[in-house]
């Protein structure tokens, strides 16, 4: 649980569009790492190369290395199926079965790896999940309503408890509040400050103040133009991004002169 990331040089290609180029940094575990930056950046390219969710679309490749704990993961023998269940993944809209009930979607992750739990460790799981994503209280009585029946906020936190009843060893998060309403998106903040301390968890964010609450360290992406590629331009602690920058780039997009 927890695990370091290491990206050194890394490259991504969309067939021949080069879309992020030469990105190196280390996402500490235990910590929230926020992303950073104008559309089209590359934010959301960079976080789907973390587990190996980049490569699914048809001529998409990567140059570079991204190593877990020192693990390549995109060595020769590495299946990327066990890579995506060891870093999990949140998305921007709430993207539960709709169908399937809220102790179903919990448990459809581990379904898929092992077909034939027993009914009490099951259930286990899903507790043990739901109440991870302090969704718990909420639920415990309607269990075999449809996913859907949820509103958006306990959506998300039923993604997020589908996303951690598997035990993986890092949180991807790409704009995981940007639909939610104000109460919904601070039961998410409190929720990723919560899991900080079991998880590794990267989110992207649009937004600056939810940037500045939630993460331990920031990473602000850029782009020269239209076509070029998005470069990471500075990473550093919290902290420090928002008071006192390095780089000029950083300074006028956190004080809102572009992007
Ligand atoms: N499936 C795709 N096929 C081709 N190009 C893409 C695809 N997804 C994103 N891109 C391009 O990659 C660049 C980075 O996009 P993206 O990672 O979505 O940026 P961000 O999340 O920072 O807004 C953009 O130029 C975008 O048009
Ligand atoms: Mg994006």
């Amino acid at each position: 649980m927890a695990k370091r990331l290491d990206i050194s040089d890394l490259n991504i290609y969309y067939s021949d569009f080069l879309a992020v180029e030469g990105v190196t940094m280390a996402i500490e575990p235990r910590s929230v790492t926020a992303f950073i930056g104008p559309s089209g950046c590359g934010k959301s390219t960079v976080i789907r190369s973390l587990n190996r969710m980049h490569e699914v679309i048809p001529g998409a490749r990567i140059e570079g290395r991204i190593a877990l704990d020192g693990e390549d993961l995109y060595g020769r023998e590495v299946d990327p199926v066990r890579v995506r269940r060891q870093i999990g993944m949140v998305f921007q809209r709430p993207n539960p079965f709709p169908t399937m009930s809220i102790h179903a979607n919990v448990i459809a992750g581990m379904r898929l790896n092992n077909k034939r739990m027993s009914k009490a460790a099951a259930d286990e799981v899903v507790e043990r999940s739901l109440r991870g994503a302090n969704l718990w209280n909420e639920v415990k009585d309607r269990l075999n309503r449809p996913g859907s029946s949820l509103s958006g906020g306990q959506q998300q936190r039923l993604c997020i408890a589908r996303a951690i009843a598997v035990q993986p060893d890092v949180l991807l998060m790409d704009e995981p509040c940007s639909a939610l309403d104000p109460i919904s998106t601070l039961a998410i903040e409190d929720l990723i400050g919560e899991l900080k301390q079991e998880y590794t968890i990267v989110i992207v964010t649009h937004n600056m103040q939810q940037a500045a609450r939630v993460s331990d360290q920031t990473a602000f992406f850029n782009l020269a133009g239209v076509g070029q590629p998005g470069k990471l331009i500075e990473m550093d602690a919290t902290e420090k991004i928002f008071s006192n920058p390095s780089k000029k780039a950083t300074e006028d997009y956190i004080s809102g002169r572009f992007g």
